[in-house]
């Protein structure tokens, strides 16, 4: 079994399905203005699945890696799968976003419209001098960070409601984003490995983890949450990078080049969310 086959039967056995939760008995008195701001924000970012794939389909040479092609849209229906449940959390309480981190303080479709009209893809492949985010190896880096901060910060989440509901719902994310980010993370080795230009494969990774972006600060609209609320811990933000370092031990001098890099050290304040 292939790397994609193995994944796909594990996401078979552990995975869910929007209608596992009881949509019938959410706990809206546990659910505090705080959390909703929450819900309605991550809602908000994983609504951009389509822009997501679309940074894949820019990746050079992703339709001769039949195995990670197949992982991609895999990925795309699990991300699409959190999409649809916190908005339909977020439509079914009726959050407004709070104008402190929004242009205007309105319903969740107006920034859904946001998103879905915004450039996201040549946005996220501009976001990187070196173009690094159209290599595979940069790719697979953005993706293991993102999928890792959007983990944690799920989990930060889960540990500042009270709502047996919520809990339930984003435990089922944050378990998702964990399972994607190993599966990206041990692929850059993978294709590391496979490279025929492994010093150029090495250049995208170093270039992918120093111009790292979270997907909220790329979009062209601003969407504030993240940077005005800090879920995260400087715990947390160690952990991150202990995490990266490990997965990118494969080689020690990217590593050594990564932890001198002042850029890459103030990782940890770009790191606040999402998808
Ligand atoms: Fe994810
Ligand atoms: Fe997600």
């Amino acid at each position: 079994m292939n790397e994609f086959e193995k994944y796909y039967e594990m996401s078979e056995k552990t995975g869910w399905r929007v209608n596992d939760l009881n949509w019938d008995k959410i706990d809206k008195q546990n659910i505090s203005d705080f959390d909703k701001q929450i819900i309605l924000a991550t809602s908000v970012i994983e609504h951009g699945v389509p822009h997501y794939t679309e940074t894949w389909t820019k990746v050079r040479g992703i339709e001769k890696e039949w195995e990670l092609w197949q992982f991609v849209t895999l990925w795309a229906g699990e991300e699409h799968r959190h999409s649809f449940a916190l908005k339909k959390l977020a439509d079914i309480l009726d959050i407004q976003g709070n104008e402190k981190y929004y242009d205007k303080a309105e319903k969740g479709e107006y920034y859904y419209d946001q998103i879905s009209k915004s450039h996201f893809s040549d946005l996220q492949k501009e976001s990187c001098v070196s173009d690094c985010y159209s290599s595979i190896g940069g790719m697979l880096t953005y993706t293991a960070i993102q999928e890792l901060v959007t983990a944690k910060f799920y989990q930060t989440a889960i540990k500042k409601t009270k709502s047996k509901f919520v809990t339930e719902l984003l435990s089922y994310i944050s378990k998702d984003e964990f399972k994607h980010h190993a599966f990206y993370a041990q692929a850059i080795k993978r294709y590391y490995e496979k490279s025929d230009n492994k010093e150029q494969y090495l250049e995208d990774v170093y270039n992918a983890s120093v111009h790292f972006n979270m997907p909220h600060m790329i979009y062209d609209k601003k969407f504030d949450f993240f940077e005005e609320e800090v879920i995260l811990t400087k715990m947390d933000q160690l952990e991150i990078k202990l995490r990266m370092g490990k997965v990118l031990a494969f080689n020690k001098s990217i590593v050594k080049k990564l932890l001198t890099n002042k850029s890459y050290s103030d990782v940890s304040d770009k790191v606040a969310l999402a998808s």
